[in-house]
């Protein structure tokens, strides 16, 4: 079927944490090159996203720093926005979920499905905290999991080992607010009768879609299989979209039903700032509707938020969800709270005028079909073996032997041999097939498709060598450099939507404005005597001191978890193991934040033994003038290590609360440092 307008999504990041690599492999990254796609096949296209600032998370992470969930979304929103706009994402319009026009759109939708009789009322136990008089979020509960025994699993999903729970499956259960066992009291909700939809579901996906990326289809069906039960759309909590009813005092709505009608908002806000129409974009049946997520996203576009605008019934429903899988960063799962990740705020600031590089590395490396795993080294060889030997040494060779034998002014292009006729007849067939690859959402399989064109012109000009024959014939080196300058004119729409930033740049070179996608092919693209412009370096080497920095900088960051980590449960010792660790009282004498660090601090401490460099990661919880003088328990015969170029010799021993924060281990009265603790 052809469409007549698309509206593209991608996820709505939550406004908890910046954005990191992770997040623009999956989901932003290949979002972007598809719409940029589109737009240059003149499509009518839709690119809409926000931040997710309602929802358990949020308040999760807001209770971490003790600050309002407000602050949070505020600080994070402002960032996110900033750096996809830095980077080159090209939304549309990118909202916030706190705004009014989302507050009156998703209260509304639910009013609508409520005034049908889509939902179904219960009233159910559900874990509540007494100490803080409140219901409790799954995320907020934590006990040990049935299956793996993992004692920090949390009531929606053990971390350890993937199983999706449900509260009432941990064993021992605490609240995270308090500690405390948590009790079960009646609540009432609404929810979704989920069973309801599983004939409409199989009819949708299992029938209608068999075409979506197999790793999408597989969940999907398995779900389905497995048998869907009714899911409740509304939660205790008090941030959020209230639940617009008289008798849902304390109540808003769960924001997973509330995340992906932000979509439908921000398609208003944007409609209204451009004096169009929104409906067409959700309502028209020719309008194809594309969600780019990550996999823990499947379940809730691809079942739940379809049944959430059937039920309603004016709306179209997702045409395609192409999810990708999860990156890694050298080798380890990405993590936030371990500060495993390549932030992209640190990026942009850290490698300005790159960030081309940064989408094609992780386009070249996305985790479409499995995860997949991001290294700095890997980083460093795509930019200096293929974007700078390839593609811009191509480039290069073409506009600059241009400017020194022909003044800038493409030459004709006379006789033709069978080299120049083969090479012609490949770039004509390049841009459909690349076409075909991006449609399908094989994002990788295209963007090596676009390095073979890149290559090709850099095989040719080797093969033809322009340079030597110049001295004999200077009509064949006009054929050469005609033919070149197609390519490179091709290639100039053909990467676009892969490296914009450096097309933006080539287009200027070329001096080519207007480019569509139906041009890319044509061996007659750029007329002869058509003046280029100065010739210009399209990348750069990445050294190996960078690239070096940066893993300085991973190392760094897992040196200083490793002097907070609390493990879980650790393996029985001997009393000989114990009396191995010779732990003692300390005093503090002097501290300072270490450079370039937020966690860490650099100790002076007098052990009585002797006075020694200690580094603690303990910034976050105490500045240098609150531990000057303070007594402290430290391990002083642990092996020396350095940590961000300091010698640490030992470590302060910290106790870590439910909710993260640290304190010391002091004895309660004074001790004479270098007291031996047993
Ligand atoms: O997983 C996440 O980061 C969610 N904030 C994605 C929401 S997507 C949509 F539904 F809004
Ligand atoms: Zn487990």
């Amino acid at each position: 079927m052809t469409f007549k307008r698309h509206t593209v999504t991608s996820a709505l990041p939550y406004a908890n944490g910046p954005v990191h690599i992770g997040h623009l492999a999956g989901v932003y990254v290949p979002a972007d090159i598809y719409v940029r796609f589109l737009r240059l096949q003149r499509k009518d296209v839709l690119f809409i996203c926000g931040s997710d600032e309602l929802g358990v998370p949020i308040t999760l992470r807001a209770k971490k720093e003790g600050v309002t969930p407000q602050d949070v979304v505020d600080r994070y929103h402002q960032m996110i926005k900033n750096s996809f706009e830095q980077f080159g994402i090209s939304f549309d319009h990118y909202s916030r979920t706190s705004s009014p026009v989302h507050w009156e759109t998703s209260s509304e939708f639910f009013k609508t499905l409520y005034n049908k009789g889509v939902f179904t009322e219960e009233v159910r136990e559900q874990y509540f905290d007494e100490a803080n008089q409140q219901f409790l979020a799954d995320r907020y509960i934590q006990g040990t999991c049935p299956h793996c025994g993992f004692d920090a699993a949390y009531g929606d999903q053990c971390e350890n080992c993937g199983s999706s729970l449900s509260p009432s499956d941990l064993i021992e259960p605490k609240s995270m607010l308090s500690g405390q066992p948590p009790v079960l009291k009646s609540t009432k909700h609404w929810y979704l009768p989920m069973d309801e939809y599983e004939n409409w579901l199989k009819r949708y996906i299992l029938e209608g879609h068999q075409e979506w990326k197999t790793n999408v289809f597989g969940q999907c069906k398995s779900w389905i299989d497995q048998g869907l039960k009714p899911r409740a759309m509304t939660r205790d909590l008090d941030w959020g979209v209230p639940v617009p009813l008289d008798d849902a005092e304390g109540k808003v709505l769960y924001v997973w039903f509330d995340a992906p009608i932000g979509y439908i908002s921000a398609t208003k806000e944007w409609a209204a700032a451009n004096n169009t129409e929104w409906e067409p974009y959700w309502k028209d049946q020719d309008t194809r509707l594309v969600h780019f997520i990550g996999k823990d996203n499947i379940v809730f576009h691809c079942i739940i938020f379809p049944v959430i605008l059937h039920a309603h019934g004016d709306y179209i429903v997702p045409d395609n969800v192409p999810a990708n899988e999860f990156l890694n960063l050298e080798g380890d799962k990405i993590s936030t709270s371990r500060n495993w990740a390549v932030w992209l705020h640190e990026y942009l600031e850290e490698f300005p005028g790159k960030e081309d590089v940064l989408r094609y590395v992780l386009c070249a490396n996305a985790p479409e079909t499995k995860d997949n795993d991001f290294t700095w080294k890997e980083f460093q060889a795509r930019n200096n073996n293929e974007l700078l030997a390839i593609f811009g040494n191509f480039i290069n060779r073409a506009v600059v032997l241009t400017h020194k034998y022909f003044q800038g002014k493409v030459p004709e292009a006379g006789t033709m041999f069978d080299l120049d006729q083969q090479v012609i007849s490949r770039l004509e067939q390049y841009p459909d097939q690349i076409a075909d690859s991006l449609q399908n959402f094989r994002f990788r399989e295209a963007l090596i498709q676009m390095m073979e064109v890149a290559r090709m012109g850099n095989k040719f000009l080797a093969d033809t060598e322009p340079w030597k024959v110049i001295k004999q014939d200077e009509v064949r080196v006009g054929t050469i450099l005609n033919i070149s300058l197609q390519i490179a004119a091709t290639l100039a729409i053909i990467a676009s939507p892969f490296l914009p930033r450096t097309c933006k740049k080539l287009q200027d070179m070329l001096n080519l404005q207007d480019l569509s996608w139906s041009d890319a092919g044509n061996s007659n693209l750029i007329s002869a005597a058509h003046q280029l412009n100065k010739p210009e370096l399209l990348f750069e080497r990445i050294e190996d001191a960078q690239v070096e920095q940066q893993i300085a900088k991973l190392e760094a960051s897992k040196a200083e978890n490793q002097t907070v980590e609390v493990s879980t449960s650790k393996a029985e010792i001997s009393f000989e193991d114990f009396t191995k660790m010779d732990i003692r009282i300390g005093k503090v004498l002097k501290a300072e934040k270490v450079h370039k660090s937020k966690k860490l601090l650099k100790l002076q401490i007098d052990t009585g033994l002797d006075q020694r460099t200690i580094v603690s990661g303990i910034a976050q919880h105490y500045t240098p003038e609150q531990v000057v003088g303070k007594q402290v328990t430290i391990l002083i015969n642990l092996a020396p290590r350095k940590i961000m170029g300091i010698d640490s010799q030992g470590m302060v021993l910290m106790a870590e609360n439910s909710d993260g924060t640290l304190s010391f281990l002091q004895p309660d009265q004074e001790v004479n440092p270098g007291g031996e603790v047993s």
